[in-house]
């Protein structure tokens, strides 16, 4: 049942392609976004003028994405929030605010009960889940099921990747009623959406440079993951992802953090994992990416094809497909994925059942 993969975590992560075509099957039609899922008329979707993403773990990352394409492309203030948090605060909910609920299992018990507190104090809620007819699914007023099909690897990955789709997505409907992105764009932006499916294959026919990667980092007791913009959210999964299965401590930071603090934990060869994808904070990544090695750090860079000034800047470069900035969690979050497991592996871990973890968490 594994397909002939090693484990599910592999099997699922090259699913991902499948995920995205799915996610995206029958969304345009002549310019016009639909997801006529969510229930909510255009003039109640043009009043939206404040978003809450709730979630937990991985699904919280997915939030982070969501916060700078919806802030970027609909102008509406998002915030991004661990549901065991928003649950026990008093967060400003007004009729015309927006709960997105992100739960891959749609049973999450924190996740459960935001999107209660949350309907209880006015507001509209959408699901975004991965299981039909789950809690979350139920309690919503409207719910986007992504596309991913059953998870079985306790780590999120083709969820993750049908979350960040299903986000991004939302995040253009949004932009499309407030008339923020016109007709052409998003049709433009919708092909170059559906185009991350091929150049998620293209990174999953060769990885020998992550697999490389992943083996001058196995025995590090410790690493950060930095990145700017949405290479911070990025780096925010991938680090995640790489303690949950290798039980390698790994921490993201902004990399404009680094001089705050972190850069103190670095000495010879401590590993730092950079998304240096082309984006405009590149430059500024790059400047992190020196300080770094001049203080002895073993830099891991995930960066755009055809880049060759980043050769100057780490030890392991692994190239990525070029892809708009706002598309760049869909494609740099694979070659993460795949580093995580590769040192999960290579620590002889069990990278399907890491302990002390539950693939949903339905108590507090
Ligand atoms: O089912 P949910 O998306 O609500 O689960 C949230 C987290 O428990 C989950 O993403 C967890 O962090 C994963 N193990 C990450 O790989």
């Amino acid at each position: 049942e594994k397909g002939g993969y090693p484990d599910f975590m592999m099997k699922e992560i090259h699913e991902q392609p499948r995920v995205v075509r799915d996610t995206l099957a029958g969304r345009l039609t002549g310019g016009t976004l639909t997801i006529d899922e969510l229930d909510l008329s255009h003039e109640e979707l043009n009043l939206i003028d404040r978003v809450y993403v709730i979630a937990c773990g991985t699904s919280y990352h997915a939030g982070l994405v969501a916060k700078q394409l919806i802030e970027g492309w609909a102008r509406i203030p998002t915030e991004v929030e661990v549901a065991s948090e928003f649950r026990y605060r008093n967060p400003i909910i007004t009729p015309t605010t927006l709960v997105v609920a992100v739960s891959q299992s749609g049973e999450t018990a924190d996740t459960l009960a935001a999107i209660r507190d949350a309907r209880v104090r006015g507001a509209k809620v959408f699901g975004i889940t991965n299981v039909v007819g789950s809690p979350v699914a139920r309690e919503s007023d409207g719910v986007i099921y992504t596309k991913a099909n059953k998870e079985i690897a306790v780590a999120s990955t083709k969820s993750f990747l049908g979350q960040v789709v299903s986000l991004t997505l939302l995040s253009m409907l949004l932009a499309q009623t407030k008339g923020k992105l016109t007709t052409s764009q998003i049709k433009l932006l919708f092909k170059e959406l559906a185009d991350t499916a091929e150049q998620i294959e293209t990174i999953l026919s060769d990885t020998t440079a992550i697999d490389e990667a992943a083996l001058a980092c196995k025995d590090a007791c410790s690493s950060l993951f930095i990145g700017r913009g949405l290479g911070s959210a990025i780096c925010a999964e991938g680090a995640l992802k790489l303690k949950e299965i290798s039980y390698l401590h790994a921490e993201s930071y902004p990399a404009g953090e680094m001089k705050h603090g972190p850069i103190a934990l670095i000495d010879e060869g401590f590993p730092v994992v950079a998304v240096a994808t082309q984006s405009p904070t590149y430059e500024k990544t790059i400047s992190n990416l020196q300080e770094s090695r001049a203080r002895g750090a073993m830099v891991v860079a995930i960066a755009t094809e055809g880049d060759t000034e980043i050769k100057k800047h780490a030890e392991h470069v692994i190239y990525i497909p070029k892809v708009r900035d706002c598309f760049s969690p869909i494609t740099a979050s694979v070659p993460l994925q795949l580093f995580a497991r590769a040192i999960a592996v290579a620590r002889g871990c069990d990278v399907d059942q890491p302990r002390n973890l539950a693939k949903s968490v339905t108590v507090e």
